[in-house]
């Protein structure tokens, strides 16, 4: 699926226009758009499982018999470890998960996160997966995040959505604020539940809150930082074809 498929009835440049205003706006698919293809249920469970962690990535050895890392070191996101035990237990009892940086975890996926990339000028995309194997699953207290512009799109069941204006008395560098001070700072400002095949964006700082009531549910969160500067590389999520070169050698 490219970027042009997954933002239809809308095109990209009406989309740009879109976001450029610097509002929250939800593409409801009615059905049509299916993310389902994306990446499976047994890909994540394989990703969970794979014990890999790429902020520990592979060393290569080389030629003088030393080893070294093979790495980008400038990209705009980097990653996080897996406890697998703790992870088994806290989803057995009701917590969401979050698994960062996974835009390489398919090549349906690393296609889709490249070719955002390519459309929107200057961008740097990663893939947040949202996953939560029960209902009423833990959820962030509402918040907003920064520098990134976020696409959410709805893979599997349903989530809950409340987006917030909020008074200029909330501390600039506050990202989160608790429950009990929701009434001091927030106004709601939309209020829906994005079904499978809806497609969000959100500019940076829009406060939201998410809750899944009605069942599990799989979100795809494609943070999209702008990088007018070119400071940053972009991500390469070109496959290695690894066992056409062993075989092949065979
Ligand atoms: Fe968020």
């Amino acid at each position: 699926m490219d970027f042009a498929t997954l933002i239809k009835p809308l095109s990209t440049n009406e989309f740009a226009a879109k976001a450029g205003a610097n509002e929250s706006f939800v593409i409801f698919g009615k059905g049509e758009r299916d993310f389902t293809d994306l990446l499976s249920l047994a890909e994540i469970e394989t990703a969970l499982n794979s014990g890999c962690n790429i902020s520990s990535p592979i060393n290569i050895i080389t030629e003088d018999g030393l080893r070294a890392p093979v790495i980008d070191e400038n990209v705009a996101w980097s990653t996080m470890a897996l406890k697998k035990t703790e992870i088994t237990k806290l989803l057995e009892s009701g917590h969401s998960f979050m698994m960062p940086n996974m835009s390489q975890i398919n090549e349906s996926v690393a296609n889709l996160i490249d070719d955002i990339e390519k459309t929107v000028d200057h961008s740097r995309a990663d893939l947040h997966l949202y996953v939560s194997t029960s209902n009423d699953a833990t959820g962030y207290m509402a918040h907003r995040d920064r520098p990134q512009h976020k696409i959410y799109l709805q893979v599997i069941g349903n989530t809950s959505w409340k987006l917030f204006s909020h008074t200029d008395d909330l501390p600039n560098e506050q990202v989160s604020i608790e429950e009990k001070d929701e009434d001091k700072y927030l106004t709601e400002i939309m209020d829906f539940t994005m079904e499978p095949g809806d497609v969000l964006f959100m500019p940076s700082g829009q406060i939201h809150k998410v809750r899944n009531h009605d069942g599990p549910r799989m979100s795809f969160s494609i943070p999209i930082f702008i990088d007018i500067d070119n400071t940053k590389h972009h991500m390469d999520r070109s496959h290695i074809p690894f066992q056409k070169l062993f075989e092949d050698a065979s």
